[in-house]
């Protein structure tokens, strides 16, 4: 590898003629810059900006952020999924007031203490914010460091994220860490990208280890595979003329927070018979006569889990009856307002009632 300096000098300057105009790189305001690296975690630059917008625009402060109801903040968060992100950025602004009289910290050991705020998002805010010296590691600075060392050992074991880390101390510029960490991020997103990195035009490509061994599509290399789960969901629509009923999900379950139809889940997605809804759902649905429609499977993959669901409309002419607490009668016309899971959203979309 060439030396440190230089690598710096170089980066930052392939950083300030290739980078992006992105709103937040015009705050040092470290409130917003954490709001953009939780989104920048859940989605792509070009759908974040319009989410990242939104939430400064309605929160601009630590403090309005703080005073929404988590209904509020979940509703807005819709579409980007993984909403455990969206409540912790809320109960982390509660925290902010009520232990930091509403000053974001500016420690980098204080706020690697929040919730929510892993050792990457401390590293980006501490940075960006403070020119703190901690470099940022994700996947494009992972991708990057073991490309120009021709480091072959699988990425996904702590011993090698430790040395990335170590590598990376040792690269970040200490008097522009700020910069840095952007532009090591951004080359990684724009130049060293995963799938066909223009190496070429890089101007790396006389020191990179990856390239000279003829390494490129082989690092990172990555050893485990995660195992999947399945789970099968059968959502009961409830409808007599104009309503439903919604639940909301209380449980430490997936989705705490959304919204959804009632709920049987099964070890299976073959279509379940009205007794089977009716012994299964935990509500009482006595006056349901018949099953107006079956949908297909609808699935929506998480982490960790697959998820097959099935959408079974009822006819409930006294609706008011079923209610229980818990459980809400909703307008059928307003189900899409609230924060759902992205397969309900998925079903919705094909406008259901
Ligand atoms: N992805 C994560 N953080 C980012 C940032 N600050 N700029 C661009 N992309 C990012």
């Amino acid at each position: 590898m060439i030396d440190i300096q230089t690598f710096d000098n170089i980066l930052i300057n392939w950083y300030e003629d290739h980078k992006r105009d992105l709103p937040w790189r015009h705050t040092v305001d470290p409130y917003k810059i954490w709001l953009s690296e939780i989104i920048l975690q859940q989605t792509r630059v070009v759908q974040g900006m319009s989410y990242y917008k939104a939430f400064v625009s309605k929160y601009p402060t630590v403090s309005e952020l703080a005073s929404a109801t988590q209904d509020e903040v979940l509703t807005l968060w819709k579409g980007l999924g993984y909403y455990s992100r969206a409540r912790n950025l809320h109960y982390t602004a509660q925290y902010i007031m009520e232990h930091h009289d509403g000053i974001f910290p500016t420690e980098y050991k204080e706020i690697l203490a929040l919730k929510g705020i892993g050792k990457y998002t401390a590293a980006a805010i501490s940075s960006f914010a403070f020119k703190g010296v901690y470099p940022v590691v994700d996947g494009n600075v992972l991708r990057v460091i073991t490309r120009l060392y021709g480091i072959t050992d699988a990425i996904d074991t702590p011993m090698v994220i430790k040395r990335i880390y170590e590598i990376s101390e040792q690269l970040i510029d200490s008097e522009r860490p700020d910069i840095y960490n952007q532009a090591i991020m951004e080359f990684g997103a724009l130049q060293c990208t995963a799938k066909s990195p223009d190496c070429m035009f890089c101007p790396f490509m006389e020191s990179c280890e990856a390239r000279i061994q003829g390494l490129i599509d082989e690092i990172p290399f990555k050893a485990k595979k995660i195992k999947r789960k399945s789970r099968y969901f059968h959502f009961i629509v409830l409808q007599d003329k104009k309503q439903t009923l919604l639940q909301r999900r209380e449980s430490k379950d997936i989705w705490q927070g959304l919204y959804q139809f009632p709920l049987v889940e099964a070890t299976h997605s073959n279509v379940l018979s009205l007794s089977q809804i009716k012994e299964e759902s935990h509500i009482d649905l006595g006056s349901a006569k018949k099953v107006l429609k079956v949908s297909d499977v609808y699935s929506q993959k998480l982490t960790h889990r697959d998820i097959f669901a099935r959408f079974y409309h009822l006819l409930v002419p006294d609706i008011q009856s079923v209610i229980k607490d818990g459980y809400n009668l909703v307008e059928q016309k307003k189900v899409s307002n609230f924060a759902l899971p992205k397969v309900i959203d998925a079903y919705l979309g094909e406008s259901i009632f």
